[in-house]
């Protein structure tokens, strides 16, 4: 198996490939790439980590080296969000970024499957599917949103709010990935109940868990360290699933059937060669209804900006 991490030398990259490095299977290869002089040596640091995972790093304009041969690419490069920033104030910078990487990737390593970090991640998903369409290699299995933070933030909270083991908690979030667009189902978590109050502060709490970090670090990034590991948890889990484990789920966003937006998160069972099935929301409770209803405007609007954007 050989990942590529492209933006390998930010703050989520670099968490990333630490853990990628210390978790992929032995025999693994795992290739940095990022504009940054330094990425080089950041794989010369870890390799000093004594894993049997091969890693190798790569800076300037070409990403090749680091692409061919890749089964799977995790995105991160572009800019990070500042207080009073917006997800969708970084579309300018990041728009670019992403067309401009995802077109390598459809030249060097067309079929391997891409999980797309950098944001707004409910525009750059649809901005990378029109890429890899206008190349002609567009699997709509193999392209994700990665939305694992958003699930990992929510089992620590009800956890915290309910006095559980953070790891007992599998909290299902499906929409988009941000504000408004991201609707934890607190109401599909086993042996939990909440109050109406409850349901209403978790969910908005859960919806500016970015900001609240953005704030806290005061002008310095946004969430790193726990985006690193929520990458890391969602390409390990595809990495088992392609290795042939079954009854693998992750949420992500993804191109689905279309039924609330192109592009929505959801439980995915992941297999061989990326999506298996797309897992269906469920039942519903009349607050994630209402909330649904509400999120599907925004999400149509954020996809509509990438598709434009690759095709104007
Ligand atoms: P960072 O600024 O620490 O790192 C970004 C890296 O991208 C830098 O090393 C930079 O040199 C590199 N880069 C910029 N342009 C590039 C290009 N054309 N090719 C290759 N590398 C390039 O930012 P951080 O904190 O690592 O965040 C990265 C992205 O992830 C941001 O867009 C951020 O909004 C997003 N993010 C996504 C989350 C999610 O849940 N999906 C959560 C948190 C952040």
């Amino acid at each position: 198996m050989k990942v590529a991490v492209l933006g390998a030398a930010g703050g989520i990259g670099q968490a990333l490939a630490l853990l990628l490095k210390t978790q992929l299977p032995s025999g693994s290869e795992l290739t940095l790439y990022d504009i940054a002089p330094v990425t080089p040596g950041v794989a010369v640091d870890l390799s000093h980590i004594p894993t049997d995972v091969k890693i190798t790093g790569f800076a300037g304009e070409d990403a090749t080296p680091a692409l061919e041969g890749a089964d799977i690419v995790l995105i991160s490069a572009g800019v990070a969000r500042k207080p009073g920033m917006d997800r969708s104030d970084l579309f300018n910078v990041n728009a670019g970024i992403v067309k401009n990487l995802v077109q390598q990737i459809a030249k060097t390593c067309p079929t391997a499957c891409i999980g797309v970090i950098t944001n707004p991640v409910n525009t750059t998903v649809a901005i990378a599917a029109e890429v890899l369409k206008k190349a002609g290699v567009y699997n709509k299995d193999k392209l994700f949103g990665v939305s694992t933070l958003d699930i990992i933030r929510s089992n620590t909270f009800v956890a915290e709010l309910k006095g559980k083991s953070a790891t007992d908690v599998n909290v299902p979030v499906i929409g988009g990935h941000s504000g408004v667009t991201i609707l934890p189902l607190l109401s599909h978590v086993p042996g939990v109940s909440f109050t109406d109050d409850e349901v209403s502060a978790l969910t908005t709490r859960i919806q500016n868990a970015g900001t609240e970090v953005v704030e806290a670090k005061a002008g310095g990034g946004s969430a790193t360290l726990s985006m690193g590991l929520a990458a890391a948890r969602f390409c390990l889990s595809l990495v088992r699933a392609m290795e042939g484990e079954a009854g693998v789920v992750e949420c992500a966003y993804v191109e689905g059937d279309g039924e609330y937006a192109r592009f929505f998160a959801q439980p995915l069972l992941l297999g061989k060669n990326g999506i298996v099935e797309r897992q269906s929301p469920g039942v519903l409770s009349a607050f994630e209804k209402q909330a649904l209803e509400g999120l599907i405007d925004t999400l149509k609007k954020d996809i509509e900006l990438g598709v434009d954007f690759v095709n104007r």
